[in-house]
């Protein structure tokens, strides 16, 4: 490592991204992936979801395909989803807008401190992790919007508005999907509407990727899944790659995701997995970078209460099928993440596996 070059030198307001060095200094460099990336997208499946408000044969159908999407890979994407192209294309507006903001500015928002519901930061934990990631991102609680929308930013103008009028198309996205899901495992449509709809939180993820002097020796987000029940993300440019665990053999590849405008996203995260009793599987994913432009992506997470235990079934559970894991709430994985090294591959879904 050169000298003076640790992470802290990096800190968030100062990091080599937010400052678009023209080097990548050697505390941002991962050890390569050994496992081979294959830009064949056509194995990831796209649902088109306005069949689930369609005859009950129709609904049936889109809930098989995603069930098999769920078990199989834990991703999908999503087609005739209902958001008005326009609202897209302004909440990734805004959010670019931010991030070109005068330091200064957003600095307002800086923190380190994983439970604040609005925060700006750098890579995942600044300064603190062994490895830092080319990010920057601002990270803001979403679900009631009434509750939240004040403490966002109010600059650059119409950010609040723009990104509150995604956060609610998104939000009821998530219940519609979420309904599917639950159907899909027998539980019910509604088995988690009340938990999820009413007292549910939402926590919206606007990410920045600046252009990489050397895209190929660092990552904007190491492997990693999300502790949600389920995440949608909407981006402007590829850069996502997800994990396809049975690949050649069950040793797995890596697939990019393309991307196709008004196409969004879902990642099945670790709660669902709890939720299904390990039938359906978090997604791995990463994000690469790129030379020459800016990425932004927009990752909208969706879960229970704060406090609120994601726990598995007693419907899906019997003789053959014992409980495979612990309960959990978000709060428990703010826990986690202020303990743990999300860079070095830990994952909160394995501290909640019970072992056989
Ligand atoms: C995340 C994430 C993916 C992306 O914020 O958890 O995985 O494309 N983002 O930015
Ligand atoms: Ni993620």
């Amino acid at each position: 490592m050169e000298k003076g070059e640790d992470s802290s030198t990096f800190k968030m307001g100062n990091s080599a991204q937010e400052r678009s060095l023209p080097y990548v200094p050697d505390c941002y460099v991962v050890p390569p992936s050994c496992e081979p990336c294959d830009s064949n997208s056509e194995i990831l499946p796209t649902i088109d979801v306005s069949r689930l408000k369609g005859g009950d044969d129709e609904r049936r159908g889109v809930i098989r395909e995603l069930s098999l999407a769920c078990q199989h890979l834990g991703f999908f994407q999503i087609v005739n989803h209902g958001i008005n192209q326009n609202i897209l294309d302004d909440a990734l507006e805004v959010a670019r807008r931010f991030f070109e903001l005068p330091a200064k500015e957003k600095k307002k928002f800086m923190s380190n401190d994983v439970y604040a519901p609005v925060r700006y930061s750098t890579s995942l934990k600044d300064g603190l992790d062994k490895i830092q990631f080319w990010r920057i991102f601002l990270k803001h609680y979403a679900h009631p919007l009434h509750r939240w929308i004040h403490l966002w930013p109010e600059n650059p103008p119409g950010y609040r508005e723009k990104m509150g009028k995604f956060c609610e198309e998104v939000k009821e996205l998530s219940i519609e999907i979420m309904g599917a899901i639950t159907e899909s495992l027998g539980l019910g449509r509604d088995y988690l509407s009340f938990r999820m709809d009413e007292n549910g939180m939402q926590v919206m993820t606007v990410n920045c990727y600046p252009p990489c002097p050397d895209p190929e020796t660092a990552l904007g987000l190491p492997p990693h899944s999300d502790y949600s029940c389920i995440t949608i993300l909407l981006q402007n440019l590829a850069g996502l790659k997800i994990f396809d665990p049975m690949a050649h053999g069950g040793s797995g590849r890596w697939v990019a995701v393309p991307e196709v405008t008004g196409v969004l996203k879902v990642h099945i995260g670790d709660h669902v997995e709890v939720l299904s009793n390990g039938l359906y599987k978090s997604i791995v994913h990463k994000v690469t970078l790129n030379e020459e432009n800016t990425r932004i992506s927009l990752a909208s997470l969706h879960s229970l209460g704060m406090d609120d235990k994601m726990s598995v079934p007693c419907e899906l559970v019997n003789d053959k099928n014992p409980v495979r894991y612990k309960e959990s709430s978000f709060n428990d994985f703010l826990d986690f993440l202020v303990k743990n090294d999300i860079s070095q591959g830990d994952r909160f879904i394995d501290t909640l596996r019970i072992k056989d």
